[in-house]
């Protein structure tokens, strides 16, 4: 394969759409007679709803219908029909299902009038009485006596078996120590809230625009719940304003316009506040505790992981967390506890890197413990316990240049010279500190589909029904299929997010770029050999005997490699073989047979420095590297993108974020940008580097792509606070790593 697009730092095709305000979001889409559905939300987090008076708001002008659960029927009965394909096992929430309340904020009406303003205003009229039930349960911590072993979970969730005796040889171990590592919850904040604009036409087929992920969970998840056939339903989603997992599954603003479309036989538009951003799924608040066990010369001899984590009380979310510390190390005694604790709370849900930031963060802040109690550099530690195969599973890594993200990262920060004393490095008050981790995430591959059209005017338009939640799938698919099919990216057109589009799974678990690109290269592939067929119809049907290796695709045209000038063009071929067009579907699968004897993953090396305050423990993270082997490099310059995302958020959830919950009122306080705080430019250094390692690996697919949307937040945490243990002598062990705890006095120098 040439490589005149794949591989090129290429600008994004939507670019120019999205910064004219050309592209349109689900809460942007118009039509008449357009209705403004508003939510309702409960004050209290338990207990049930005794009456609910909407007359007031109803009296107003305008103000068409409130929905709530005593004039709603019709739904579906089943749990089933309220799954989703990112569904945790348990009983999925039920909007406006009775008058129980499972959660602060749960959504309890909706208020449907001519305007959003008015609709807003009448959702202030509706009085609700509610009979609390108490206390609520929402800090995993004061609750550990009731944790429970999830049993099989989640996509086939298994904690990994123990291998050794941890036990016995920890005992045994010349270094040992016990730690623990806790944050809070942390919630979605993508730009765009989540909306649905329901356009309603005859006969109850419904096309709605709605934020998500995944064009056909949303249509799942409305035909099984209102009963309608898929025909009758199509979900479009051109664009999504950052989701970050909040659009895996279908939020209850999808439900709340579709009922109210099909109820009052209308469009409507239901768009969640910012305030409501924080009423659904959140990373999971998580307590782990792990313990190590080392010989003096830094072998890694017992390794312990346990994590509890939280969940709601009628779904059980379960994430990979304990699992990466035994397949990031080598270590022959290891073992693993993973437990649950229900509160009353939403389901926790993906949120990027699900997870591994989590697990990751607190094995590599663990890491750099043991580094300062054998005295020996972490990149050292890490390469003394370097393993080349997952151990939990019992396979060799399907490639693994992590040696080389350290030894490049470490080059291009300067590690080299760092004295490992801490609080070694000043600048009169401002304490600096270099701290280091890795990181690791997967790398998927799932089956996906693509459709491409070749039409005679020779414009090629290919297809899937993935989306694009700003990580740049529009442009690396059009860069494949310009690339396959050797035509100009002009004349090549991406289309996504559309239920009506070919079969693609929820764009998440990094896996787009992978799965969808290599259905992309198939179909292209395809439309090649079907112009093959038709040149034999053609003027220049002598071509056609020629064997192929003697002819290339390029610019458009089917040529003679040793005399380019012999060519003919995709449109004149179709044109002479009396053709309008030239299709074809494919999927791409992948290749069992070849992936089942390799752990199939993507990993990085964070380099961070950090300037501390010493009077007021204000942090600044002053640079930052981050090497990553991420498999083959589609495009530099959204791959970049991704990398430099993944450690703005790296920084934020060491420094920043935290969603603060009321023990009282079970209710998360700071749901807004004034006291949920993200970072804004300011806060983010000039200096970050993003380092791509080349790495090679035709085991994960064909075209050796790994995918990049999530490894470049999993590593920037916790090399954030072993950087701020350098610069301080201050192990922090909670999140965020705000000032209060570097000053706190009790805090000891190791
Ligand atoms: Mo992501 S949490 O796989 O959208």
């Amino acid at each position: 394969m040439s490589n005149k697009y794949i591989g090129q730092a290429t600008r994004r095709v939507d670019g120019r759409a999205k910064v004219t305000g050309q592209a349109k979001y689900a809460a942007e889409f118009q039509t008449e007679d357009l209705a403004y559905g508003v939510v309702v939300s409960s004050t209290i987090a338990k207990g049930k709803i005794t009456a609910i008076d909407t007359s007031e708001a109803l009296v107003l002008e305008g103000v068409i219908q409130v929905f709530t659960h005593n004039n709603v029927s019709g739904l579906a009965w089943f749990d089933k029909s309220y799954k989703d394909q990112d569904s945790p096992p348990g009983s999925p929430f039920r909007p406006l299902n009775g008058p129980e309340i499972k959660f602060s904020q749960q959504p309890i009406a909706l208020v449907v009038a001519e305007t959003f303003e008015l609709a807003s205003y009448a959702a202030t009229l509706v009085k609700v009485d509610y009979e609390t039930e108490g206390p609520v349960e929402v800090e995993i911590r004061d609750h550990l006596d009731k944790a429970f072993d999830p049993g099989k979970g989640k996509q086939g969730y298994k904690k990994p078996k123990n291998r050794g005796n941890f036990a016995k040889e920890f005992a045994k171990s010349d270094v040992r120590f016990e730690t623990s590592y806790y944050h809070g919850a942390e919630h979605h904040n993508p730009m765009e809230m989540h909306a649905s604009t329901v356009i309603y036409e005859a006969d109850d087929h419904l096309t709605i625009y709605d934020k998500t992920q995944g064009v056909f969970n949303s249509q799942n998840y409305v035909t099984g719940i209102f009963g309608l056939s898929k025909k009758r339903v199509r979900i479009v989603s051109p664009f999504v304003g950052g989701a970050f997992g909040s659009g895996l599954r279908p939020q209850y603003q999808l439900f709340m316009a579709t009922l109210a479309a099909l109820e009052l036989k209308r469009s409507v538009r239901v768009t969640l506040t910012r305030q409501q951003m924080f009423s659904f799924g959140h990373r999971p608040a998580t307590l782990q505790k792990l313990s190590l066990g080392a010989s003096q010369d830094g072998t890694l001899q017992a390794l312990n992981h346990a994590a509890y984590s939280e969940t709601s009380r009628f779904e059980n979310y379960t994430e990979t967390i304990v699992d990466w510390s035994g397949a990031m190390y080598k270590c022959d005694n290891v073992s693993y506890d993973y437990k649950l604790i229900a509160g009353d709370l939403y389901t926790p849900l993906d949120m990027r890197a699900p997870g591994a930031a989590t697990g990751v963060y607190a094995i590599e802040c663990a890491m750099d413990e043991l580094a300062y109690k054998l005295r020996m550099d972490p990149v050292e530690l890490r390469l003394k316990n370097y393993t080349e195969e997952d151990a939990n599973q019992g396979k060799p890594y399907s490639s693994k240049e992590l040696k080389a993200c350290f030894q490049q990262g470490a080059e291009k920060f300067g590690w080299s010279k760092r004295n490992p004393e801490p609080r070694s490095l000043r600048e009169g008050k401002t304490l600096i500190g270099w701290g280091m981790a890795t990181g690791m995430w997967d790398a998927m591959f799932v089956p996906s589909r693509a459709k491409a059209f070749l039409s005679a005017d020779g414009k090629l338009t290919v297809s899937s029904g993935t989306s694009d939640i700003g990580t740049g799938t529009y442009t690396i698919m059009t860069q494949i299929a310009a690339e396959t099919l050797g035509m100009p990216m002009e004349q090549v057109t991406f289309k996504l997010g559309d239920s009506s589009l070919p079969l693609a799974y929820l764009e998440g678990g990094s896996a787009t770029a992978a799965s969808v690109g290599n259905a992309v290269r198939i179909t292209c592939e395809n439309i090649r050999e079907k112009l093959l067929k038709l040149l034999s119809r053609t003027s220049y049907a002598p071509l056609a005997d020629r064997p192929q290796e003697d002819l290339e695709f390029a610019d458009g045209k089917i040529r003679l490699k040793a005399d380019p000038e012999i060519c003919i063009s995709y449109s004149d071929i179709l044109k002479q073989a009396g053709e309008n067009y030239l299709e074809d579907t494919s999927t791409a699968l992948p290749n069992m047979l070849k992936q089942m004897d390799y752990a199939r993953n993507t990993h990085s090396a964070v380099f961070v420095e950090v300037r501390v305050d010493e009077d007021f423990g204000t942090v600044r993270v002053s640079r930052m590297v981050s090497a990553i082997a991420g498999g083959k490099i589609l495009n530099p310059k959204t791959a970049r993108s991704q990398i430099l995302g993944g450690m703005v958020w790296g920084i934020s959830k060491a420094l920043e974020e935290e969603s603060q919950v009321d023990s009282n009122f079970g209710r998360f306080m700071n749901h807004n940008y004034a006291e949920y705080h993200i970072p804004v430019n300011a806060d983010i250094p000039a200096e970050m580097e993003v380092i791509f390692v080349e790495e090679n690996d035709d085991v994960v697919n064909p075209m050796g792509i790994k995918g990049l949307g999530e490894i470049g937040v999993v590593g920037v945490t916790p090399a954030i606070v072993n950087a701020i243990f350098h610069a301080t002598g201050k192990r922090i062990h909670e999140l965020p790593v705000t000032l209060d705890k570097i000053i706190m006095e009790d805090l000891v120098v190791e």
